[in-house]
């Protein structure tokens, strides 16, 4: 006969208000049913088999459950000796099963420490910072000189108007120096601008009659040409001074300052005639070599200077053409392209090597 079988007929067989007397026999069978009970939970190898005690001995069908329902059987004198003994076994169970149920969370917490620990011993992984690619150094730098000798950056418009990348700038349709600049067309009126002139003709157009135009315009500019030195993509920088009173010697001396800024104040400068259709007189502007000195060698082309950018005095059509009357304001401009000048600076002999994304060369600024 089983122990709850026991208990069943034990309970049947009381009379009226005679647990008092037969107390000795109730212990005896709560006790050992409660020692049973223990003995089950320490054996119990898991969580899970503790749980599955827990519920056959206080669920809703559990032993101790079907036992406290006799409470409402005997009568109210028998009631506390029932009451006491039930609750001491409930308690002395609970307690194991609470210790053990701890036992199996501290076992399941210390598995999962273990295999989540990292080991501080490791070396770390290296974490690689971005940083800016070399012409966006050379353009900022460019740009932070004249901005400290107070010229404002605009910027222009990559798909521009024929017009003011060609017509504006004294460029007419059939004139030669359009061939100077091959261009891609989008359609009649737009081409990818060709340089960062038009931004000349688009800055004075919304300032005059006001003076100074004293700006400088960097951008990607595009033509039809591909090899070491050249990339159909590129980057200028263009700047203009327009004033009273301004002279050639206005311009040299801005670019004597520039240059010497950019590449050291050991440098020197020259100017040679040239020709640009929205300058006039036009200077074609080179750096003495730094890397003989100017004494001549392979980086120079043993010529001791270096070609570095196209300027001028701004034409008078082109002042005229923007509201300006050229008897009255004169002005300078130039434009230079940033690719030669990081080039030239960090001894660089390929262009397309700005453009191709490969960390060797990247990381190396
Ligand atoms: N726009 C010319 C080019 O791309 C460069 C240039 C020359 C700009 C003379 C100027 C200038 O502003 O005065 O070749």
């Amino acid at each position: 006969m089983s122990l709850m079988d026991e208990a069943k007929s034990f309970f049947e067989q009381l009379k009226k208000d005679t647990l008092e007397a037969h107390k000795k026999a109730l212990e005896g069978i709560v006790n050992e049913a409660t020692e049973e009970a223990l003995e089950d939970i320490e054996n119990a190898d898991s969580l899970e088999k503790v749980k599955k005690i827990q519920v056959g001995i206080f669920g809703k069908k559990g032993h101790m459950t079907e036992l406290l329902k006799n409470m409402g059987k005997v009568s109210a004198n028998d009631r506390p000796v029932l009451g006491k003994v039930l609750h001491e076994s409930r308690q002395i169970i609970e307690k194991k099963l609470e210790a053990k149920i701890i036992f199996f969370a501290e076992q399941e917490e210390e598995l999962k420490l273990q295999k989540e620990m990292v080991d501080i011993t490791l070396p770390g992984q290296k974490v690689y910072e971005g940083h800016k690619h070399p012409i966006t150094l050379i353009q900022e730098e460019i740009l932070s000189i004249f901005n400290k000798i107070g010229y404002t950056v605009v910027e222009g418009y990559e798909i521009e108007e024929d017009y003011y990348n060609f017509e504006r700038l004294n460029i007419p349709k059939d004139h030669p120096a359009r061939e100077m600049q091959d261009s891609f067309y989008i359609n009649q009126e737009l081409v990818l601008r060709t340089h960062t002139s038009p931004v000349q003709t688009r800055t004075m157009d919304k300032i005059t009659p006001q003076l100074p135009v004293k700006i400088i315009s960097p951008g990607k500019v595009f033509r039809r040409d591909d090899d070491s030195t050249h990339s159909p993509m590129f980057h200028q920088i263009e700047g203009l001074l327009v004033d009273k009173n301004i002279t050639f010697a206005h311009l040299k001396g801005t670019l004597l300052h520039f240059l010497r800024k950019i590449f050291g104040e050991d440098r020197e400068i020259r100017l040679r005639p040239s020709y640009f259709p929205f300058t006039e007189p036009s200077g074609e502007v080179d750096v003495s070599c730094g890397n003989c000195g100017g004494t001549g060698c392979r980086v120079c082309s043993y010529s001791g200077w270096l070609e570095i950018l196209g300027s001028g005095m701004v034409h008078p059509k082109v002042l005229e053409m923007a509201g300006y009357d050229p008897d009255e304001v004169q002005g300078f401009a130039f434009g230079l392209g940033v690719e030669r000048v990081a080039m030239l600076k960090y001894d660089i002999n390929d262009i397309r090597l700005f453009y191709e994304n490969d960390n060797r060369f990247l990381k190396q600024f």
